[in-house]
């Protein structure tokens, strides 16, 4: 079903952040670990969490909803999971398919995973490699895509892994195994990513081990055999989907937009950062913490960017906001350059030639390279009008529909229905703000 968004002279109002994706898978996984009953507030109710709350639930955890993002989950110990009845599906959650395979590789059982047409396209090998090392079992094809069955273990051995990508999703899946192998688990992680694992693990009483040393691989170390301890948090704001809400204030004329309770944590702030070096005035205010993350208020009005050359030490701190940056890029004066990015190539889609697909639909000259993109800036008057193919990826269709409140002509986007796995209340969010989104 097509949507079309409609450019309006400004936007105004404030809104709360949706609960952060990335802990809210965590908090999910951790509590049906843990030993004894954890709360959580604040959980972000995407499909993608919802799914991996199923299939903690499959395994044997006792995951309760309680309504309006408050969860109730009942661990089953670190060991104490067990091959569910079913097939796992994950829906389109790379991360939730991800980090569940760490988990089920130290247990003795067997589960068939499954997911949308998009994470079945999604290379897996990159997380079974390790995984294997340690001692999975999977029936996974030579190119490692799902579906297959995997069937874990209760004796993996640990190992030391230096992931040949930039990837909290590898990262976290062999701490994860590392949890309940025999012996000291290692990532050397070259580039730093989201260290919400090792925060969240830490939370609920597991010794972590982070080594930094100039110059080298940071080691970030976890002995098997640890007890998780259940735990009471709220979950923090996500700054992945705020970045939608905070590039709409940017863009419009006239408008003063305020994103309430977005975790500031350096792992993930590189959109705000680049949003700044292109000439954004993003306000920040502290707005307490989170689940041990820092919080802000961040306010968003107005400015006339320039286009840069995306310094290459911020790609990971942004790698889902690389459609919305190239979103502000179209409207910037001059030319955005990415590089260092080629990741952006197995997301949701491939999202280098989606997002260029996006722009050019839209009247804005923009090229793909093996690993990032060019834009030519349209200085505020980009044309719009076209139809953007979304590719099964909600972080394109968020990125058309805010595209779409400032271009000449309206955006229409050809599915908006994924939207729903990581940011529910997008719509009516953008509606408080005075956007004009509708169906047809
Ligand atoms: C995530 C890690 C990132 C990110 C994804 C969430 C996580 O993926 O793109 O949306 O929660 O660990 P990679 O680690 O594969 O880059």
């Amino acid at each position: 079903m097509v949507w079309t968004s409609r450019p309006v002279k400004s936007l105004k109002g404030a809104v709360r952040a949706p609960g952060d994706k990335s802990c809210s898978h965590r908090a999910l996984i951790f509590g049906g670990l843990a030993e004894g009953t954890s709360h959580f507030t604040g959980m972000l109710e995407g499909d993608d969490v919802l799914r991996t709350g199923a299939a903690m639930s499959a395994l044997g955890a006792d995951v309760k909803r309680l309504g309006g993002g408050a969860w109730e989950v009942t661990g089953v110990g670190t060991k104490g999971l067990s091959s569910p009845a079913g097939v796992l599906d994950f829906g389109n959650s790379g991360t939730g398919s991800r980090l569940m395979m760490g988990v089920m590789a130290g247990h003795a059982l067997t589960a068939e995973l499954t997911g949308d047409k998009s994470l079945c396209s999604r290379p897996m090998n990159r997380i079974l490699t390790p995984l294997r090392q340690m001692g999975l079992k999977d029936t996974a094809g030579p190119d490692g895509r799902l579906p297959f069955s995997l069937t874990g273990s209760k004796n993996l051995q640990a190992i030391t892994y230096a992931p040949p990508q930039a990837s909290a999703q590898v990262k976290s899946a062999v701490l994860l195994a590392g949890l309940s192998a025999n012996g000291t688990t290692i990532v050397e992680e070259a580039k730093p990513t989201r260290d919400h694992t090792e925060r969240m693990l830490r939370g609920f009483g597991v010794d972590v081990g982070v080594e930094r040393k100039p110059g080298e691989p940071t080691r970030i170390s976890i002995k098997g055999g640890q007890t998780l301890r259940a735990i009471e948090a709220a979950i923090p704001g996500d700054p992945s989907s705020a970045a939608f809400l905070v590039a709409a204030g940017i863009l419009s004329p006239a408008s003063d937009v305020q994103v309430d309770g977005v975790m500031s944590n350096p792992t993930r702030s590189g959109f705000y950062d680049v949003a700044n070096l292109m000439g954004a005035h993003l306000g920040a205010e502290e707005a307490g913490e989170a689940a041990g993350e820092r919080q802000i208020n961040i306010a968003s009005g107005y400015a006339q960017l320039k286009g840069i050359h995306v310094p290459e030490r911020y790609v990971a701190a942004m790698i889902d906001e690389f459609p919305i940056l190239a979103v502000l890029a179209a409207f910037a004066e001059g030319e955005t350059v990415v590089t260092g990015a080629e990741e952006l190539r197995v997301k949701e889609s491939d999202r280098i030639d989606a997002t260029v697909a996006m722009l050019r639909a839209n009247g804005v000259e923009a090229e793909g390279t093996p690993d990032g993109f060019i834009v030519q800036g349209c200085a505020g008057k980009v044309p719009g009008g076209g139809l953007v193919q979304t590719h099964h990826d909600h972080r394109i269709a968020m990125s058309a529909l805010v595209m779409g409140t400032a271009t000449q002509n309206p955006v229409r986007v050809d599915d908006i229905s994924m939207i729903d796995t990581s940011y529910p209340d997008f719509l009516a969010h953008m509606a408080t703000l005075g956007a004009d989104i509708s169906e047809g």
